[in-house]
């Protein structure tokens, strides 16, 4: 699956993101995109976090890439009954730019084809401006609180 829009000036050319899955190859550019976005936590191991995904539906795992980087990226997952968001991010430089729309309606279409009915996120609760991004973009918060259980230790304060 492919996007090309919107566009934006890289190097004075007009590129296009276009959106593809996940390939082995970005794994270093995807840690990279997570640290700059401030995704990363000593209890995720990033890496073996993309193992797993790669292992478990990695049709749905999503990367943007723009002038041939990965700037972009939209881990979704379908547990059949709500689908999920995990690792979403566009990088610090290419953000404002509609970029993340790309790689929802992307994700949508691909959890929709599933037969998805609603899509499912947490969101740490002192990331303000992530909470604003969904709010302003049609989410709303569920009244529900999110609880879990490490069933594997990654990493301290697991
Ligand atoms: C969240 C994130 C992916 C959004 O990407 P982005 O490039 O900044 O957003 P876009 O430029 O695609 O914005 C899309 C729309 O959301 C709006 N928007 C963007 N950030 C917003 C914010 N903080 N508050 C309100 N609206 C916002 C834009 O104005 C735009 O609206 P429009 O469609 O009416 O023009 C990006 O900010 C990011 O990577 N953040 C760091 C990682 C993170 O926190 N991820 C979420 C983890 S839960």
């Amino acid at each position: 699956m492919r996007c090309s829009f919107p566009k934006s000036a890289v190097n004075g050319e007009i590129c296009a993101m276009h959106v593809r899955i996940f390939e082995e190859r970005d794994t270093d550019a995807v840690v990279g995109l997570w640290q700059a976005c401030g995704l990363t936590r000593p209890w995720n191991n990033p890496h073996l976090d993309i193992q797993r995904k790669v292992s478990f539906q990695p049709d749905l795992f999503f990367v943007g890439e723009l002038g041939g980087a990965v700037i972009s990226s939209a881990m979704f997952g379908y547990d059949g009954h709500r689908g999920w968001l995990n690792y979403f991010a566009v990088h610090p430089d290419h953000q404002g730019k509609g970029y993340s729309k790309i790689l929802l309606e992307h994700g949508k279409t691909a959890l929709l084809a599933l037969g998805c009915p609603k899509i499912n996120f947490q969101v740490r609760s002192d990331n303000h401006k992530a909470i604003a991004y969904y709010l302003a973009n049609g989410y709303t918060q569920d009244d529900a609180l999110s609880y879990g259980k490490r069933l594997i230790v990654d990493g301290p304060k697991g």
